[in-house]
């Protein structure tokens, strides 16, 4: 089984990808709505919410947990990984999503972690959107850096904007929202010293790839925008087919499981729309294991 945690539904944009590109596993999703957003959280509760959420997840028997949120990939990982998993579940694994990002921008393996000799990386400007602590913590424009440092990486808080999203609020003002930040980080750009425009934009929440459209269209042309979800997607499969003990494809293809901390009646209308097609969610209290 594969865990799949997100603090709330928008790692369901992921976990569609998972299911298309990778049929077969059994995934349990994990929501924390009753906690959730996390982008505005201190990064100590970020930590400890994500630590307990992945507990859970290896409770039940996922032994590979990803975590299907940018926030807490960038928070809370790296200390995952080092200081709990190894005494907590050492035979466990915890992955994310910024690290498939860095790797598709920098097309640098992750566990290289300096510029690759005689490899002289094709200079870009890189512009990620994300949540408050997303940016704060640097992850995104110091791993990139670390790996190609031609790459500029500009980064832009997008505040309030996933709340406005699961508000389901108005496209005109999702709309506006994401104009004034796109707008907002390309201040001083191509003046003087300033980088050029962007070539790639990294939407790095997984709420964003839902209002993609008004990205793509405040975004100077010619920008690409990644797309997480398949880049994540893809990335697993290449984990998977190098460490196949973690999880193997079900020829009777289960469907996946949906958990939250929340209130499952008020999540499932909106949640359908992040996963594309009607989703059930049934709360942490009644019992993961049945
Ligand atoms: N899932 C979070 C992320 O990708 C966004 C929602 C939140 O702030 O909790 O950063």
């Amino acid at each position: 089984m594969i865990g799949v945690f997100d603090s709330g539904h928008g790692g369901l944009t992921i976990l569609h990808a998972l299911t298309a590109r990778l049929p077969g596993h059994r995934y349990v999703y994990l929501g924390d709505h009753a906690h959730a957003p996390y982008g505005a959280r201190d990064v100590e509760a970020i930590y400890e919410l994500t630590r307990d959420n992945v507990e859970r997840l290896f409770s039940i028997g996922c032994r590979l947990v990803l975590l299907a949120c940018n926030t807490a990939s960038a928070v809370a990982l790296r200390r995952l990984q080092q200081s709990w998993l190894p005494h907590a579940a050492p035979d466990n694994r915890i992955l994310g999503v910024v690290v498939p990002t860095i790797e598709a921008v920098t097309k640098v393996p992750w566990h290289v972690t300096s510029p690759p000799s005689g490899q002289a990386h094709e200079a870009k400007s890189v512009v990620v959107y994300a949540t408050r602590r997303t940016v704060e913590s640097g992850s995104y424009r110091y791993e990139i850096g670390l790996r190609a440092p031609a790459v500029t990486v500009l980064q832009q808080a997008c505040a309030g904007l996933v709340d406005r999203i699961e508000l389901d609020a108005p496209e005109a003002e999702i709309a506006r929202m994401v104009a004034g930040f796109v707008a907002a980080s390309l201040i001083g750009i191509g003046a003087g010293t300033e980088p050029s425009v962007p070539d790639t934009a990294i939407l790095g929440c997984t709420h964003y790839p839902l209002v993609a459209t008004h990205f793509a269209a405040a975004l100077p042309p010619g920008v690409e925008i990644l797309d997480q979800p398949d880049i994540v997607a893809d990335s697993l499969g290449r984990y998977l087919s190098r460490h196949p003990e973690f999880d193997a494809p079900d020829p009777a293809n289960p469907e996946p499981r949906f958990f939250t901390t929340g209130d499952p009646a008020r999540i499932d209308p909106l949640a359908s729309r992040f996963f594309g097609r009607a989703v059930s969610f049934e709360r942490l209290a009644s019992g993961l294991a049945g």
